[in-house]
């Protein structure tokens, strides 16, 4: 095997404490078969030059492995500008059409969930459409300043998209034991967008006859998501929903300091990105308070993504480890990223 060309985007906020982590236990795993390059992206860039993401930093990127990223986003920017200009450039650029997101409840994971519910087990993934939606910036202000002023921001939904989408959905989902794809929409209200989605899944469903897949609606499933969880295997969804529905994924699995994300590129075509779901999280930023656990785990996804399952695989059960031994004390972010580390 030959080392990871790693690009390595700590970030904004607890960024670059949560990646520190990362990094540990990737050497520690790999016993140091990763090859870094950092790249300065994020708020503390864009204040000292006004650049968000220079044309040659985005080429340089193609050319790795795969991406690690901390988080992206700080007040002292305008909101919005970081997001769209550098993380959603990164995911569209590189064609990052997959944003997985698992959700599986670790034994010894404090959840708000009844015991009743949490019984039958938590074990699903959101497969999010990663590059259409209404986060394409296809909309538009109009008399602005006026009591007339309107906003426009238009969801697109490609054949295409939907379709690369849901078939990788159906592939992951052949690959799990409970074989379901469950698609979640709203098509009762967006009949277009909803519609297309649905004949993409009846379709794409017939090349796959040992997967079983349903239909919820967006809203319906944010009750299943707290009432009943284990019900769920592989979710498909648009970017928005996917956005939502993983939030309270995170929740009802330990919380947002143990979800982890890949953008990914099936083909390979471009470098897949790996990163928490949480974000920058100002406010505790410096004080060695953020939960590295989910950015130790998109690790992991990144090194399944490479073929490197074993390691994979190792990291995981030394998360595991750890959550289970997990006391009361508050620990900081590097005596977490220690501990697990040392487990490997
Ligand atoms: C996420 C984040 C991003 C998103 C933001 C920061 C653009 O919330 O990764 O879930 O909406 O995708
Ligand atoms: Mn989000």
């Amino acid at each position: 095997m030959s080392a990871i060309d790693l690009a390595v985007i700590a970030g904004d906020g607890i960024g670059p404490e949560v990646v520190a982590e990362g990094l540990k236990v990737l050497d520690a795993v790999t016993n140091g078969d990763v090859e870094r390059t950092e790249y300065d992206l994020g708020a503390r860039r864009w204040n000292a030059t006004g650049e968000t993401l220079p044309d040659s930093v985005l080429e340089e990127l193609r050319g790795h492995d795969v991406i690690l990223l901390g988080a992206i986003g700080d007040p002292s920017a305008p909101s919005g500008l970081l997001e769209r200009e550098l993380l959603l450039r990164i995911r569209f650029e590189l064609d990052h059409y997959i944003n997985l997101r698992p959700s599986k409840l670790l034994p010894g994971v404090t959840t708000p969930l009844a015991e009743s519910v949490t019984a039958k087990g938590i074990d699903f993934v959101v497969v999010r459409e990663g590059t259409e939606g209404p986060y394409t910036g296809n909309g538009g202000a109009l008399r602005v300043g006026t009591p007339h002023e309107m906003a426009t921001e238009v969801s697109v939904n490609s054949r295409f998209g939907i379709e690369r989408t849901v078939r990788d959905a159906f592939e992951r989902a052949n690959k799990r034991e409970r074989k379901k794809v469950t698609l979640l929409h709203k098509h009762n209200v967006l009949s277009y967008a909803g519609h297309l989605w649905r004949r993409t899944v009846e379709e794409v469903g017939h090349e796959y006859p040992d997967v079983t897949h349903d239909y919820a609606h967006i809203d319906a499933a944010m009750i299943y998501m707290v009432t009943d969880p284990s019900r769920f295997d592989v979710i498909v969804t648009d970017n928005l929903f996917g956005d939502i529905v993983t939030d309270l994924a995170a929740a009802v699995t330990g919380g947002i300091g143990l979800a982890a994300s890949g953008n990914i590129n099936p083909e390979g075509a471009a470098p897949s990105m790996f990163e928490p779901v949480h974000g920058s999280a100002p406010d505790i930023a410096g004080q060695g308070k953020a939960d590295p656990t989910a950015t130790i785990l998109s690790t992991s996804l990144l090194l399944a993504h490479l073929g490197r399952e074993d390691e994979a695989r190792r990291i995981e059960e030394a998360v595991v480890a750890d959550l289970a031994a997990r006391g009361s004390q508050p620990r900081s972010t590097t005596e977490i990223g220690d501990a697990i580390a040392r487990r490997l």
